[in-house]
Parts: C-alpha cells; sequence; structure tokens
C-alpha cells in the first residue's frame, strides 16, 4: 500500500504542517514562531514525516510496480547530513556520495557500504582507495576512474557501475534527445563498448550495471522512459562480452517538485510506475531477463521536508517601485535564488491569520544586489520581528550553504510529534575563525 495519497514532492508544504490556536504556523506539531525563538534564525526545520513519507512512497513504489528487484538510493548531495542519511536508510533507501565527505557522513549514519554508490566525474585517488575500502559500488564517470580502480583493486575487488549521457537532454518543461551531449558526466556512448571491452578484461573489477542522470527539477515522465530504452540495450551486449554479473539499471534522479502554485510535478508514484513500466515492456521486447532497477531521487526526497524560518530587520521602500523587506540571512543559507533564478514560497508564521494583503521583495542581508529570495510576493503585512517562512527549502540549500560575508550557517531541527530536536548546530563567531591563521609577524 502506498503509504499516503499525498506525494511530498506535490506538495507547496511539509505535510504535517497547520496552523495552531495562536494563528501561528505549525510544522510537525511545533510552533514555528517558538522554535525561532528558541533555536535562533535562520533555523532550518525539517518534518520528519514528510521525509520519511517521500522515501517510504519511493520504496513501496518500486515494489508495487515493479516485479524485478529494486533500490532507491537517495542523492545525498541534495543534503548530506547524519540524520537526514539515517532517516533515509530507515526507510529502506540507500546513498549516493559524490566525495569522501559524503561517503564518510553515510557511513557514520550506519549506512554499510553495500548500500552505497559512489559518483563524481573527478574522484581522487584517496576517494577511490576510501571507497572500495567500505564495499561501495564506484559509478566510473571516465577512463581515469577505470585506471584508477584497475590500480587499487588489489586485494579487495571493487564493484563498478558505468555512467554513460545518454544523449537525452533535460530542463524543467521540455527535453531534447542529441546524438551526444556536452557534458563532463559519464562516458559517450560511442565509447561505451570500449569501456565494457576493458572492465570484462579487468578480473578485479565486478562490473555490475549502467548508470545515467539526465537532468533535475524534471516535470515530464518522457526523457526518463527514454533513458530506459537507452540503457536496456546495452545489457545483453555487455553480458555477452563476459560481464556476467551486469544486472543493475540506475536511472538516475531527477523527479520536479513544487516550490510554487504554478508547478505541477507528477507524483513520486507515477514517476516511478513510468519507469518501471519502460522497462518492463523493453524487456519483454527484447527477451532481457529484468535486471535490478535504481534511481537515485535527490531533490524529491528532501525538498518539501524542510522549511527556513528567518527574522525579518530592516524593511525599505522605493516609492511607486516596491517594498524591500530584509531577513537574517539569504544566498549563504539559499543560494538557489541568485544561482539559477529559483522561485519559492513563503509565509508569515506569526501572522497566519492575516489577509496577504502587501506585495513586498524579501531581500537577504549579503552585500549583493541580487541577494533577493523572493521577488513580489503577497505576504501579511510585515515588521521588524516577524517571522518569515519559506518552503521547500531542503535540497540544495544547506548543502551549497556557504559563510559569505562571514556569517555563520543556519542550525537545523527535526521536528516530529510536537519534538524539536537539534540535528546540525549553530556555527558560532568562533567557529568562523577556527581555521583562520594570523602569522607571528603579522601581530601588531
Ligand atoms: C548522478 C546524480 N544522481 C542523482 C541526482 C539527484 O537529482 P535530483 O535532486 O534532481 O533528484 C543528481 C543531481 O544532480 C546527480 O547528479
Amino acid at each position: 500500500m502506498i503509504t499516503t495519497s499525498l506525494s511530498p514532492n506535490q506538495q507547496l508544504q511539509p505535510l504535517s504542517t497547520a496552523v495552531n490556536a495562536k494563528g501561528h504556523l505549525t510544522v510537525g506539531g511545533c510552533d514555528v514562531v517558538d522554535l525561532a525563538a528558541q533555536y535562533g534564525t535562520p533555523l532550518y526545520i525539517i518534518d520528519e514525516k514528510t521525509l520519511r513519507t517521500a522515501g517510504e512512497q519511493y520504496v513501496e513504489a518500486l515494489t508495487r510496480y515493479y516485479p524485478g528487484s529494486s533500490q532507491a538510493i537517495f542523492a545525498s548531495k541534495a543534503w548530506s547530513m547524519l540524520a537526514i542519511c539515517a532517516i533515509v536508510h530507515q526507510s529502506g533507501l540507500g546513498i549516493d556520495v559524490v566525495s569522501a565527505g559524503e561517503l564518510l557522513t553515510a557511513l557514520k549514519a550506519g549506512v554499510p557500504g553495500s548500500s552505497i554508490y559512489f559518483h563524481g566525474n573527478n574522484k581522487s585517488r584517496e576517494e577511490v582507495d576510501f571507497a572500495i575500502r567500505s564495499g561501495v559500488t564506484v559509478v566510473a564517470d571516465n577512463w581515469t576512474d577505470i585506471d584508477l580502480l584497475s590500480e587499487l583493486a588489489i586485494d579487495q575487488p571493487a564493484r563498478v557501475m558505468v555512467r554513460v549521457t545518454p544523449g537525452i537532454e533535460c530542463h524543467t518543461h521540455d527535453y531534447i534527445r542529441t546524438g551526444h551531449l556536452d557534458s563532463k558526466f559519464g562516458f559517450d556512448p560511442n565509447q561505451l563498448l570500449d569501456v565494457l571491452t576493458r572492465l570484462a578484461n579487468s578480473p578485479n573489477l565486478r562490473t555490475v550495471g549502467l548508470h545515467a542522470h539526465i537532468g533535475s527539477q524534471i516535470f515530464e515522465l518522457q526523457p526518463h522512459v527514454d533513458t530506459v530504452d537507452v540503457l536496456v540495450e546495452w545489457f545483453p551486449k555487455a553480458q555477452a562480452l563476459g560481464l556476467s554479473e551486469f544486472n543493475e539499471l540506475n536511472i538516475g534522479g531527477g523527479l520536479g517538485i513544487r516550490y510554487t502554485e504554478s508547478d505541477d510535478p507528477p507524483s513520486i508514484e507515477a514517476w516511478v510506475r513510468a519507469i518501471a513500466e519502460a522497462l518492463v515492456s523493453a524487456c519483454q521486447r527484447t527477451g532481457l531477463p529484468l535486471p535490478k532497477l535504481l534511481c537515485e531521487p535527490g531533490r524529491s526526497l528532501v525538498a518539501t521536508a524542510c522549511v527556513t524560518a528567518y527574522t525579518i530587520g530592516a524593511t525599505k521602500t522605493v516609492p511607486g517601485v516596491r517594498t524591500y523587506a530584509c531577513v537574517d540571512g539569504g544566498m549563504s543559507d539559499n543560494p538557489r535564488p541568485i544561482t539559477y533564478g529559483a522561485k519559492y514560497s513563503a509565509v508569515v508564521a506569526n501572522k497566519m491569520q492575516e489577509t496577504r494583503r502587501e506585495t513586498v521583495t524579501i531581500a537577504g542581508k549579503h552585500c549583493e544586489s541580487g541577494d533577493v529570495l523572493l521577488r513580489d510576493i503577497a505576504l501579511a503585512p510585515l515588521e521588524r520581528g516577524d517571522c518569515l517562512t519559506v518552503f521547500s527549502t531542503g535540497a540544495y540549500n544547506c548543502s551549497m550553504a556557504s559563510n559569505y560575508n562571514r556569517l555563520t550557517r543556519p542550525a537545523a531541527v527535526l521536528v516530529a510529534d510536537g519534538e524539536a530536536t537539534i540535528v546540525l548546530k549553530r556555527e558560532s563567531l568562533d567557529d568562523l575563525l577556527r581555521f583562520d591563521c594570523l602569522p607571528e609577524r603579522l601581530k601588531s
């Protein structure tokens, strides 16, 4: 049974969101205004129910729609943190990592190496060695990876998957098919036969399958269906070369989420179903036994689970143009608006029962004119001290956070059943100076 009909990635707010008798926003049964007062702002607030539901929906949909074996893997680049890796793993998912740091985080969260996949277009020798010693599957992205794997998998064989660029290029609302992709990731399909031949002659490399990731925040199902068809063609070829363990097809991540009212992504269930059915029918067509199906969601697992609470400080009205209201964070805790022009939704957590009768632009506190989190958004009238809360901030926010302008990075709390638990401590001013060194000769 699918846990709930609500697919987290289709919601603007976490599943547990409500408004209490004081007219305050609550998440996970906790008053967001109280959390902001207790833990300070900016504050990432993670709803455990939403996170678990998204993970369970991936696992349940794979079981329901795919008759072969399957494994959902969390792309931890979206938010690599101990508590998130632990919850996602408890929900039945493996973890995809792209660096020694993400690998260490997953291992320390209790995820066994056998459930971890190591990606990346420029893995260091140390990273490949760490991955092999941890029993992790390494996704070979280029010839250098294969050279490193061959050099290092001496005492212990390495489990290897191959990443290919399938010639399907995706943007949020459209996609194109091209013969070659100008991408730093993965092998060109024209090289694949040589790659598989080399791997077939590398006894210490156990090559288990093929991977592709075609893009992110995708709202269409067809690009992933097409990718399945491209990947399936290679399975008989690999097996004919003697790669007897070649049995895993990893379709990557990419399912989009609803950041604003107008976003309309498919549900987790619909996405998994489309891929599973495409693979079953491709296998029927070609007579291929069903491979193990893997997918690698990042954004659609964690984005909706988190909201960010800020405190409103200065406001400024440019007559006839717009009113700016400034928050105590900005591009350092959420670099997506300035980087990609990403759009978000927000509310005033302490004024949930007031009408949204003013249009304002929410600016961050950084020394960049482009440090604007939300442009021309309708909100309850804002005053200094109000608690502005931005939704869907769980993916690629904290993981891309910086100390620009020497701001301390926010804390994160996990909320469930009216209880809040710190899962990421707030940085202190002293933390900012932890790695600075002032040479003796510069001291005055
Ligand atoms: C290899 C790989 N897998 C999975 C993902 C996750 O994608 P998303 O967050 O869109 O689900 C990414 C994101 O860039 C990726 O590069």
